[in-house]
């Protein structure tokens, strides 16, 4: 018996990936967190699974149901939003099947943040303009920041911000975000990226708070800010330049990496 953490993808059902889906389908038990996670998916689990949605049980309540379907032999699986390496309270999880022996695997998801950039159809990263990409939040109740964790400290590297989790204190971000990024700044706000209710707006960084409030009742929403947003003036990478020598194309009369050891 085993328990498959499956990232859910981040609500069109049909980006979890092919190997989710499978573990979905030979599992006589899902666990799924029903507030975030599409009903569809579940139209791959087995005829007569038990479905059990999370979203109103305690992390006891969860591993009695794990400890249940271990005494019987029923595989799990555990459907969490987007991919289970942030905010998925898979650690958690996973610390308790390890203290009593319940053998789990991990199986990725499409995140939320990769989600919203395909909605904006942008390329976060782009050359000579900003190579990395924070995910991070705000304090909430259920979780604080650490100290050091602030957006300012963040946004005083310039990188691509993901805020997830914030856009009920949009007013906040904003005013956290305006001195190190400047009122013009790119950002967005996706709500619900994937869903076939998504909604999107390309705003400024003046405009966060204003923005959020066009879709008050909506939390499921990512702030997005950065120059790449909407960024035309960059220049081409290197890697596909023509006179670039490289493993896969060498180039020149000394390449680096001589023809026939490509596969190398
Ligand atoms: C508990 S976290 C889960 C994050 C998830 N594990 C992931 O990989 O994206 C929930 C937050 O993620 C963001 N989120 C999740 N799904 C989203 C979606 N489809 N569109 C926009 N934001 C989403 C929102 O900021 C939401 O408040």
């Amino acid at each position: 018996m085993t328990v498959h953490f499956i990232g859910a993808g981040p609500g069109a059902a049909d980006l979890i990936t092919v190997r989710g889906r499978d573990l979905l389908a030979a599992s006589p038990v899902c666990l799924y967190a029903g507030s975030l996670v599409p009903s569809e998916l579940l139209a791959h689990c087995p005829a007569g699974a038990r479905l059990v949605n999370t979203a109103p049980m305690s992390l006891e309540d969860i591993v009695a149901e794990i400890r249940a379907a271990h005494e019987q032999g029923q595989d799990v699986a555990r459907l969490h939003s987007g991919d289970l390496s942030i905010w998925s309270a898979m650690g958690e999880q996973l610390r308790a099947l390890r203290e009593l022996d319940i053998p789990y695997t991990v199986t990725p998801g499409v995140p939320s943040f990769s989600a919203a950039a395909a909605a904006l159809e942008a390329e976060l990263t782009l050359p000579g303009s900003c190579q990395s990409v924070v995910l991070t939040r705000t304090s909430g109740r259920a979780s604080s920041m650490p100290e050091g964790e602030t957006l300012a400290a963040f946004a005083a590297t310039g990188a691509v911000l993901a805020i997830h989790l914030s856009v009920h204190v949009a007013e906040q971000v904003q005013q956290e975000l305006t001195s190190h990024y400047g009122a013009d700044c790119p950002a967005a706000i996706v709500w619900r990226a994937s869903w076939p209710d998504e909604q999107l707006l390309r705003i400024r960084v003046g405009d966060i708070a204003s923005a959020a409030q066009s879709n008050p009742l909506q939390r499921s929403a990512l702030i997005l800010v950065g120059a790449t947003l909407s960024q035309q003036d960059f220049g081409n990478s290197r890697l596909y330049a023509n006179d670039y020598d490289r493993r896969y194309r060498p180039r020149g009369d000394e390449p680096r990496f001589p023809r026939g050891t490509e596969g190398a």
